[in-house]
Order: structure tokens, then C-alpha cells, then sequence
């Protein structure tokens, strides 16, 4: 047995990475933004408010950089590197949370600006931050996309969303295989149904809350728990022959 192979858990730990992570401001970049910083990682908040990220910030044991700004810009992202690597040396983990889902409407329906909007954001934004990270990563690098179980089960009236997320999915299997030569892994993770963001609205009205906890093999929507495991997984050393996957944590609504 080599390196960690001895010691299973210790390939688990993700103590002093740096880690970059877009739509810390919220929801489930929130969430992760805490996991990280109780795991001992050093942050890097992205998003674009600046006052909630301050919020964000005051809530962490650590000491991270804020950067406010739109994954939509690709100079931002290039600063976000730059920024990251100033101030912690290096980056080591980028994780592709950001995104957005305004509305639910059939494609008949579908405003163009809203459909870019979504495209930009999720799809867009996520490839302007996997550039980001592939000049600055190294070996053993991490890239984590925050995908949906829309982007594998796709859904009448979320169109964009869907299609946004089903090709993040596909994105990560190009990356896997373009910086799989360095060292370096990406992958996504299939989120199912959270109290949060587009996922609250639907939280709210009694007949989708019940619906989807029906058509989820667990019988129940996601909880702040259950989100970062796989992140954590994800990042550390322990999932170092996993590359180019997309992993569903949606409580196996996929199935159902
Ligand atoms: N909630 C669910 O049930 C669910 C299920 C599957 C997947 N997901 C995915 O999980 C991720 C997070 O969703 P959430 O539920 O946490 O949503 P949320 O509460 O609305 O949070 C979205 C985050 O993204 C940031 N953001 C949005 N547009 C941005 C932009 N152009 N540039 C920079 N930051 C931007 C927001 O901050 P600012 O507004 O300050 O920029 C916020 O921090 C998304 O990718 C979403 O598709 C969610």
C-alpha cells in the first residue's frame, strides 16, 4: 500500500486547500461555503453581491477573500485566479455553483433574454470559470460543477435550465479528458430538490412540495445535510480516480 492507502480517512481530509466558491452569497453555496470552512479550506467567495458575501464572510471560523463580481465576465474569472493565487498562493479546488433559474415557462413561452440569462449564467459561466481554473490548478487540481437532476431527468417548463445543465454535465466530461494529462479532475454533481433558490418556490406550493418528495425515492426533499459529502468527497484526495462523472445527490428522483 502507497501514500494514503494505509490510512483510508486521511484521503478525505481537505485541511488547507484553496478553494474557490461561486454563489457562496446563498442557498447552497452557503451551505458549502460553511462545510469548507469547518473542514479547514481556505475560501474564496464569489457572487455578486458584495454586502451578502460580507455576511457570508463574518459567519466563517477562517479568513477568506471575498470577490464580487459576474461569472458571466470572463476577466472577472480571470481575476478571481489571479486574487486567489495572490492571496493564498495557489488554487486548488473551483467550484461551479453559481447559477440561476427566473421562471417556469413552456419554450412557446420562453423569453429569449430570459433563456440567455439561464445559459449565460449556468452554462456560460461555468466554462468562463473551468478556463479560469485550468491555468491556475495543478496537479491533483479540483473542478466541481454544481449540476441538477434536471440536466439528467429534464423537465416540461424549464427548458433552459435543463438544457444549461445538461450540457454543464457534458462540459465536465471534456474537461476531464483535456486536463486529465495534469493531474487534474472535474465533475459534476447532480443536485435533486432543495429548499433553496428556484427549489423554494417550488418548496412553498403544497402540491410540488408533496409531488416531488412522491417522485423521490427517499420520499423527501434534500436537506442542508445532505449537500456537502459529496463536495467534500469531491475535493479531496480520496476521489483522485474519479474524473469526467456526473454524480446525482437528488435522494433518487432520478429513479422514480
Ligand atoms: N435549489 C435546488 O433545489 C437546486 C437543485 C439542483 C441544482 N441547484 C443548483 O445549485 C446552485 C445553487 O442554487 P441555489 O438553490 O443555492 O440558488 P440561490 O439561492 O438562488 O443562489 C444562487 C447563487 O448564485 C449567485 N449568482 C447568480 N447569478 C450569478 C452571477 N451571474 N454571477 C455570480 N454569482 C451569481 C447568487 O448570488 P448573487 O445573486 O449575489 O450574484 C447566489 O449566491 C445552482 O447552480 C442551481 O442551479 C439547485
Amino acid at each position: 500500500m502507497t501514500g494514503t492507502a494505509n490510512r483510508p480517512l486521511a484521503g478525505f481530509d481537505v485541511t488547507g486547500k484553496r478553494a474557490v466558491i461561486t454563489g457562496a452569497s446563498r442557498g447552497l453555496g452557503r451551505i458549502l461555503t460553511r462545510a469548507f470552512d469547518a473542514a479547514g479550506a481556505q475560501l474564496t467567495l464569489v457572487a455578486r453581491s458584495e454586502s451578502r458575501l460580507g455576511d457570508v464572510a463574518e459567519e466563517l471560523t477562517g479568513d477568506p477573500l471575498v470577490c464580487a463580481g459576474d461569472v458571466r465576465d470572463a476577466e472577472f474569472n480571470a481575476r478571481v485566479a489571479e486574487q486567489t493565487v495572490a492571496r493564498f498562493g495557489g488554487v486548488d479546488v473551483w467550484i461551479c455553483n453559481a447559477g440561476v433559474s427566473p421562471e417556469v415557462a413552456e419554450v412557446a413561452k420562453t423569453d429569449p433574454d430570459t433563456w440567455r440569462e439561464i445559459v449565460d449564467t449556468n452554462l456560460t459561466g461555468t466554462f468562463l470559470g473551468a478556463r479560469a481554473a485550468a491555468d491556475v490548478l495543478g496537479e491533483g487540481g479540483r473542478i466541481i460543477v454544481t449540476g441538477s437532476v434536471l440536466g439528467v431527468r429534464p423537465k416540461g417548463g424549464l427548458a433552459a435550465y435543463s438544457a444549461s445543465k445538461s450540457a454543464m454535465h457534458s462540459l465536465v466530461s471534456v474537461l476531464a479528458q483535456e486536463l486529465g494529462p495534469r493531474g487534474i479532475t472535474a465533475n459534476a454533481v447532480a443536485l435533486g430538490w432543495f429548499d433553496t433558490g428556484m427549489g423554494a418556490h417550488w418548496h412553498r406550493d403544497p402540491g410540488r412540495l408533496d409531488d416531488i418528495a412522491a417522485h423521490t425515492a427517499l420520499g423527501r426533499w434534500g436537506t442542508p445535510e445532505d449537500l456537502p459529502g459529496v463536495y467534500l468527497f469531491l475535493a479531496s484526495a480520496a476521489s483522485a480516480y474519479v474524473t469526467g462523472t456526473t454524480i446525482t445527490a437528488d435522494g433518487g428522483y432520478a429513479l422514480v
